[in-house]
C-alpha cells in the first residue's frame, strides 16, 4: 500500500491497485451482468462493425480487468483474435485462466500499461475496446495518443463508460445505485489514480502538468 500523508512531505499519495485485488473480482461481478447480457445488443447497433468481427479482425481489450468483455467477444466473434490487456496481474492471471478453461484459442491476455502500449504495437489493431476503464485513467490523454498509435488507419475505438450527469444531485437523485459508485471512486479510482500518478517511471510532478 502506498503512502497517504495530510502532513505534507509526500512521496507516494495513493494506494496501488495491487492493494486492491478482491476489489477487482467484485468490479467483474458488478461488470459482468451488462457485459454478459447487454454488450453483444450494443454491437449489434453498428452492423459493420459486428460484420467486421465476425468476418475476422485484430481487437485489444484495454483495461480488460478479470475479462469478461474479452471472452464474450472471443466465443461470439472466432474469427477475431482478442488481446486482453490490464494493469493488474492478478486479473489477468484470472483472465487466462477462464479464458482456458473454455477453450478459447483466439483470446490471449497480457499485462501491460494502457499509457504505454509495447512500441511494436504501431498499426496492430483494427478494433479498440475498452468498458469502463477510460475514467480510471491518471494520464487519459497518453492513453488516448497510445489508442490511437496501435490503431490501423481507420481503425474503431470504442469507449464504453457509465451513465452519469455533470452535477451530483442529478446523479443521486436520477441514477439508481450511484451513492455505491461515488464510494467506489472515492476509496478506489481516485487513490490508484493519485498512486499512479507519482508511480509511473518519468514521475511528470504535479507541478509541470
Ligand atoms: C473499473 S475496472 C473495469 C474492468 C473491465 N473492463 C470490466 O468492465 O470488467 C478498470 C480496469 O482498468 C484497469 N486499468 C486502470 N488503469 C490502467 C492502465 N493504465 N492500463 C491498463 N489497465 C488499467 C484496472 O486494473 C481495472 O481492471
Amino acid at each position: 500500500m502506498g503512502e497517504m500523508s495530510l502532513s505534507g512531505n509526500v512521496q507516494i499519495p495513493g494506494v496501488s491497485c495491487t492493494a486492491y485485488t478482491s476489489g477487482y473480482t467484485v468490479i467483474a461481478k458488478m461488470t459482468s451482468r451488462f457485459l454478459e447480457n447487454g454488450l453483444l445488443p450494443t454491437l449489434s447497433q453498428y452492423p459493420e462493425l459486428k460484420n467486421l468481427l465476425g468476418k475476422g479482425i485484430s481487437v485489444v481489450d484495454i483495461g480488460c480487468g478479470e475479462g469478461v468483455s474479452s471472452v464474450v467477444l472471443g466465443k461470439a466473434f472466432p474469427n477475431s483474435n482478442i488481446c486482453a490487456v490490464d494493469l493488474l496481474e492478478e486479473s489477468v492471471v484470472v483472465g487466462r485462466k477462464k479464458a482456458e478453461s473454455l477453450g478459447l484459442k483466439n483470446v490471449e491476455f497480457i499485462t501491460g500499461d494502457a499509457a504505454a502500449l509495447p512500441a511494436e504495437w504501431n498499426s496492430k489493431f483494427d478494433f479498440v475496446f475498452m468498458h469502463d476503464a477510460l475514467h480510471d485513467q491518471a494520464y487519459p490523454d497518453k492513453v488516448l495518443s497510445e489508442v490511437y498509435r496501435v490503431l490501423t488507419p481507420g481503425g474503431i475505438y470504442f469507449a464504453l463508460e457509465p451513465f452519469s450527469y455533470t452535477k451530483v444531485k442529478d446523479n443521486l437523485e436520477k441514477l439508481e445505485g450511484m451513492q455505491l459508485l461515488y464510494m467506489i471512486s472515492l476509496l478506489h479510482c481516485m487513490p490508484t489514480s493519485l498512486y499512479s500518478e507519482c508511480g509511473r517511471t518519468e514521475q511528470p510532478g504535479r507541478e509541470k502538468r
